[in-house]
């Protein structure tokens, strides 16, 4: 089969090449056909399970928390608090997980905190600037947010209490302070 005439050469090409010719450039169009055909029927399959998609993920994402809480505590060493019923917080040997992280090892310095509603209800920190006052107020809060969680904490040494539960409230709001109750930590 003559295809087409140049000026010093004939070309041919023959019924099989023809063939091959429209299969090969119509190859990308049929590609993209089955594609989206197959990607419907994924998706019409989905739509029928979201309630169940949805589980699933909340699921995931339950068992993502309590993974990464665990992972935290066996590669850090931290412990295990005892929350109960009590006026007290109180920790011995804590540290704000992050600063530390930052600092060269071993060069962090823990601190300890005893508070309770009766008779040591109020702590003043004074000290020069950069002396770790926000981080010393920051590691209690993250302390007592992780022991209310259920998660293990932070502290130096094991079983150490952690107080009952206490709500936080930022201490530069003063119209919380008529609502404080005995268990309400102002930091
Ligand atoms: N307990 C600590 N041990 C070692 N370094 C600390 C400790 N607490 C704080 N630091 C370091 O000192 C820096 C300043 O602490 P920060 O609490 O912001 O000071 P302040 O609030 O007193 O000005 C932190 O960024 C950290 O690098
Ligand atoms: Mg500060």
């Amino acid at each position: 089969m003559r295809k087409q005439t140049l000026t010093n050469a004939e070309r041919y090409i023959t019924e099989e090449l023809k063939d091959l010719e429209n299969k090969i450039l119509n190859a990308d169009q049929k590609i993209l056909r089955l594609e989206s055909s197959l990607f419907d029927e994924v998706r019409k399959t989905l739509a029928g399970q979201t309630q169940a998609l949805k589980t699933f993920a909340r699921v995931a994402a339950q068992l993502d928390v309590y993974a990464s809480l665990a992972q935290t505590a066996a590669q850090n060493g931290y412990v295990r608090p005892t929350v109960d019923d009590s006026d007290v917080l109180s920790y011995k040997g804590g540290r704000h997980p992050i600063v530390e992280s930052t600092l060269p090892p071993g060069s962090f310095v823990p601190n300890d905190l005893s508070v309770n509603s009766t008779d040591n209800q109020i702590m003043l920190i004074t000290g020069p600037n950069m002396g770790g006052k926000s981080v010393f107020l920051k590691q209690t809060a993250i302390l007592v947010i992780l022991a209310q969680m259920g998660s293990f904490v932070h502290l130096y040494g094991g079983n150490e209490r952690n107080g009952p539960y206490f709500s936080f409230h930022d201490a530069k709001k003063p119209y919380l302070a008529g609502r404080s109750g005995p268990r309400h930590l102002y930091l």
